[in-house]
């Protein structure tokens, strides 16, 4: 393909709300999000009612101003993709319902996008050079689980949470602890300030071949600690559970890629922001291991992994017609 191909990704599985325009699949002219954090922390988790309407009240202003901020009309486009799947039903019908209208009335394909091979493809926004296969740690709000991925559209999980996700835990310890919402930058802001920094809850499962993640136990031993030391100070206490929860992680995805042979680790979704994850894993890795990861704005929900990922589909000739659903899973 000679001429520049353009692609409008639109996202809106959860509580963000986003268009991004890329050029060729690796370049962002523009990514707008829209973010519901504001209305749901009240709650302390996201609402699915009030985040399909808050999706439907900015989708149409979040497209205009993806396009004009890239300087690229309608009839530029090559395609559109949206998320159709894992995510909230009301919520992922807005962007594609948006996606399919674009599609039928601008003529161009539609692209229906997993929103977790998305989250592993955003470093590749960022000049990493795309290559498989990949080992891919996806860690966010909704999953926490390793894939081999081999191609475009071919990911094999290889371990997955029996539980809770590592985010959720973030965002459920962060609720009893009263700290703030969403979890993973308040208890990330708060540990910095722990003045023992010692780690006092047991680590999670055993080491070994074990490919499992669990985040349930974790987070019942943060309850029972507060019950039983009401006066503890919540920055140890949160100190403690951070360097739990992310040694699981760290010790997972090595010893997958390391059984796998595979020297190339993606480390993708919302708790891959977390700059103590990120230090640990630049700190463990072998001297021929890379550490893929998007700066922390890419880690988040955003339209520009789904614009980037559509590429790839089109530039392969695989789209979908305006038959397309939603899904709640992967
Ligand atoms: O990928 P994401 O934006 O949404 C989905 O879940 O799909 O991830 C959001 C999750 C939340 O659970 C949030 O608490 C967590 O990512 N998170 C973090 C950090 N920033 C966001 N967890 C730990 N440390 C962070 N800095």
């Amino acid at each position: 393909m000679s001429e520049d191909i353009l692609g409008l990704g639109l996202e809106s599985s959860c509580d963000e709300t986003a268009a991004s325009v890329v050029k060729n699949g690796n370049v962002i002219l523009s990514n707008v999000i829209h973010s519901q954090i504001d209305i749901h922390r009240e709650y302390y988790g996201v609402v699915p009612e009030i985040a399909s309407r808050a999706h439907l009240e900015v989708i149409n202003l979040l497209v205009d101003r993806a396009l004009s901020e890239a300087g690229v009309k309608f009839e530029d486009l090559h395609y559109v993709a949206s998320t159709h799947r894992p995510g909230l039903i009301g919520s992922l019908l807005i962007a594609l319902q948006s996606a399919k209208a674009l599609s039928f009335v601008l003529g161009i394909p539609l692209i229906g996008i997993n929103h977790l091979e998305a989250h592993l493809y955003a470093p590749f926004l960022e000049g990493n050079p795309l290559a498989f296969p990949f080992i891919g740690l996806l860690v966010s709000g909704g999953n926490t689980a390793i894939y081999r991925v081999n191609g475009t559209g071919d990911l094999e999980e290889i371990g997955k949470t029996v539980d809770d996700a590592a985010g959720e835990a973030f965002d459920k310890v962060a609720k009893f602890l009263d700290i703030g919402y969403p979890g993973g930058p308040a208890i990330e802001k708060l540990a910095k300030t722990s003045s023992s920094r010692k780690v006092f809850f047991p680590r999670i499962l055993p080491a070994g071949d074990d490919t499992r993640f669990s985040y349930s136990g974790i987070k019942t031993a943060v309850v029972n600690y507060m019950k039983q030391n009401p006066e503890a100070d919540r920055a140890d206490v949160v100190y403690s559970f951070q360097e739990r929860a992310i040694d699981l992680l760290v010790r997972r995805v090595f010893s997958a890629a390391r059984a796998q042979g595979i020297r190339d680790i993606v480390v993708a979704g919302g708790v891959a922001s977390n700059g103590r994850l990120r230090e640990l894993l630049q700190e463990k890795k072998h001297d021929d291991e890379n550490i893929i990861i998007a700066s922390p704005g890419l880690c988040t929900d955003n339209a520009a992994m789904i614009a980037g990922l559509g590429y790839h589909y089109y530039a392969r000739g695989i789209v979908n017609d305006l038959s397309l659903d939603v899904s709640a899973r992967v």
